[in-house]
Formats: structure tokens, C-alpha cells, sequence
């Protein structure tokens, strides 16, 4: 099990420690090599993926990364920016797959602005198209035209999905929903958009390879609606990258609490990069104050979907838990009567649950 080890920016070296001497814990004999990437990776080369970091993260089957970026590289070139060393990543290892899951713990449901009770226990995740849609369609552009007689300024992008993008996703949504409660919500347009009606049939031909697995439709604007509603109501979302970046970040916030929300973007091997959802934080950077708790759940994550690790997976999970239900918090998640404790404490306070 070999892991390519991504500190990054800002909080990403405190938080990272911690994830580490998490999976250092368990029983098992990982091989982990870290690297440099984004704003450090600038100062020392240059470059925001260096060729050395690249070729590390290829060989690894997972990659843990912290978070890039700060206000010490706002002002570098283009070609400078910390975000390419993720955007790098993602597009050379074809990391399609992205995994969110919006989990609130009972501990943490005042941390919501929703009520209490439409959000505690919440357990969903959304699987998100990464690499394809409108995002990366062709043709595009802005140009000058003759409209009603006049010329004006068109801003035009393409929609579009092969067959085998959309397979390869529902797949990874599948097999996800047999990990977990055995439920599939698939989001589409397909009232409006034919590549989403071409979406929603791949959905019902490849549900027959998944015959455990209750497959239903929505269409995305009923599913935004319904994630305010009921949030509860669904296991697994799926769907295409620009619906799933916004129902991602929606569903996000049912939980109220950035530093609690894991990450995972996968390719066709499985193998994947693992990263907390939040930023790297500048302003609490090196203060021992951010909360390690999103790298350690992405830990966890890499364990199930990457090295099938599904026990040691749930053992990370359930420390998490227990560490909130003895009520450590860091700042972000902190309510009077519980104990605050900073990166460093609460990364003791889960070895001392697993
Ligand atoms: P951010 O997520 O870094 O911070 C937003 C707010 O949440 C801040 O108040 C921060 O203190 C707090 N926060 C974030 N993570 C926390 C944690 N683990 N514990 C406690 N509090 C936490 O987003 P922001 O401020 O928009 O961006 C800061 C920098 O991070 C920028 O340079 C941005 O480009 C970069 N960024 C990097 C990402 C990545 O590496 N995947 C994703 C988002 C932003
Ligand atoms: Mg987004």
C-alpha cells in the first residue's frame, strides 16, 4: 500500500501530521513518501507539480493531499498557481470520480443552519462526473455574430457525455451504494437536455449489473430542492460535473462544519486522490488551531475505496466519532461546555479512541 504523501499550504503540514500518525496507528504496513505541491512546490522549483512530485504520485495507488494555496502566491503568474498542482493531478491520472460525502454527527447538529431535526444523523454521499460535461466540452468561446441584424457578443459551451463516461461513473456510484445503505439517486436533466436523457437510460442499463442497488431518477432542480427539504431521504447521489459541483457544495453545507468533510476523487484503477473539502487556511495557518478531522476521514475514505480496507476504514470512523461524542472540539466546531483542544490534542484524542 503505497502512499504519496501531499502536505501542501497553510494548515496542510499541521492536519496532515495528524492523518499520518492515524494511519501509522493501524495494523498495517503502509509505504508513504511525501512530497511537495502547490505554493511550497513553487517556492522550491518553480513549479506548483514538480516532475518529482508527479512521478511519485503515479507510482503510489493513493494520494493524501492537505490543501494548496495562500495569499503569498495571489500574485504569481498563471503558470504559477498553487490550484495547478491539484488540477495537475487530477487530469494525469484521470481522476473521474468524485467522491463528498455530507455527514453530520448527532454531536455536532447545532453546527447546521438548518433545524436539528431535518439534519442530525445525515449520511449521504454524491458521487460527481469530474472530467467531462460542459466543464470540458467542445466547442466553446465568446466571438462576434450577426444577431437580429446587429453584431453582438456569443458566449456558447458544449454539453456532452460519451456512453462510456457515463458508465464508468454509475458504476463507481453502484458499487458505493453496496458499501453503503444500497440506495442510488441518479440527477439529471432529461425533461431539457438529451445528453441527460442519454444519462438517465445508461443509469437504468447499468442498474441491471447492480440488481441489490434501488436505482431512482430526479431531475437536478427537484434534487436541490430536496437536499433543503429532506436531506435525509437519500443514500447516494449521482451525477454529471456541473450539477454535481453545485449539489456537492450544497449538500456540504447540511453540515455547517468545513473542517469535518472528506474527500476522494478516483480513476478507473481505483486509485485515487484523498483530500479534505476545505481550503488551506491561511488564516490559522501554523497556530495549531485547525481541525484535523476532514484529512483523517479522507484517510479513512482512502482505506475503503482504494485499498479495500473496509474494517480499518469504519475503525478511523468510529474513533472520530467517539472523540466528538467525549466532546473535544477545535475552534471551528466549538460550543460552550465542550473542551477545546488544537491540532496537534485532537489528533491524540483519536489514537487514544482507536
Ligand atoms: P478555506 O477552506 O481555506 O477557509 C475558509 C474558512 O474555513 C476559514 O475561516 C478557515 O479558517 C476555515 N477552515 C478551513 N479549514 C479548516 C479546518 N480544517 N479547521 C478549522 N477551520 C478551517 O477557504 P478560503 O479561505 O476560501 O481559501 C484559502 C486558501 O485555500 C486559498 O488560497 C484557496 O485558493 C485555497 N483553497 C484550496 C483548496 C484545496 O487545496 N483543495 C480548496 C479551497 C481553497
Ligand atoms: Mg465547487
Amino acid at each position: 500500500m503505497k502512499i504519496c504523501v501531499l502536505p501542501g499550504d497553510g494548515i496542510g503540514p499541521e492536519i496532515m501530521a495528524q492523518a499520518v500518525r492515524v494511519l501509522n496507528a493501524l495494523d498495517l504496513q503502509f509505504e508513504m513518501e511525501e512530497a511537495l505541491v502547490g505554493g511550497c512546490a513553487v517556492d522550491a522549483t518553480g513549479n506548483p507539480l514538480p516532475e518529482a512530485t508527479l512521478q511519485l504520485a503515479r507510482a503510489a495507488d493513493a494520494i493524501l493531499l492537505g490543501a494548496v494555496g495562500g495569499p503569498k502566491w495571489d500574485s504569481h503568474p498563471r503558470n504559477q498557481r498553487p490550484e495547478l498542482g491539484l488540477l495537475g493531478i487530477r487530469k494525469e491520472l484521470a481522476l473521474f470520480a468524485n467522491l463528498r460525502p455530507a455527514i453530520l454527527y448527532p454531536e455536532l447538529a447545532n453546527a447546521s443552519t438548518l433545524k436539528p431535526e431535518i439534519v442530525a444523523g445525515l449520511d449521504i454521499l454524491i458521487v460527481r462526473e469530474l472530467t467531462g460535461d460542459i466543464y470540458f466540452g467542445q466547442p466553446r468561446g465568446i466571438e462576434l455574430r450577426e444577431v437580429n441584424g446587429e453584431s453582438q457578443r456569443v458566449g456558447w459551451n458544449t454539453m456532452i457525455y460519451a456512453e462510456y463516461e457515463i458508465r464508468r461513473i454509475l458504476r463507481v456510484a453502484f458499487e458505493a451504494a453496496m458499501k453503503r445503505g444500497k440506495r442510488l439517486c441518479s440527477v439529471d436533466k432529461m425533461n431539457v437536455l438529451e445528453t441527460t436523457q442519454l444519462w438517465r437510460d445508461i443509469a437504468i442499463e447499468v442498474s441491471k449489473e447492480f440488481p441489490e442497488v434501488e436505482l431512482t431518477h430526479m431531475l437536478v432542480d427537484n434534487a436541490a430542492m430536496q437536499l433543503v427539504r429532506n436531506p435525509k431521504q437519500f443514500d447516494v447521489m449521482v451525477t454529471g460535473n456541473m450539477f454535481g459541483d453545485i449539489l456537492s457544495d450544497e449538500a456540504s453545507m447540511l453540515t455547517g462544519s468545513i473542517g469535518m468533510l472528506p474527500s476522494a476523487s478516483l480513476n478507473a484503477d481505483n486509485k485515487g486522490m484523498y483530500e479534505p473539502s476545505h481550503g488551506s487556511a491561511p488564516d490559522i495557518a501554523g497556530k495549531d488551531l485547525a481541525n484535523p478531522l476532514a484529512t483523517i476521514l479522507s484517510a479513512a475514505m482512502m482505506l475503503r475505496y482504494t485499498f479495500n480496507q473496509e474494517a480499518a476504514a469504519q475503525r478511523i470512523e468510529r474513533a472520530v466519532k467517539k472523540v466528538l461524542a467525549q466532546g473535544y472540539r477545535t475552534g471551528d466546531i466549538y460550543e460552550p461546555g465542550t473542551k477545546r483542544v488544537g491540532t496537534r490534542e485532537m489528533g491524540d484524542a483519536v489514537l487514544a479512541a482507536l
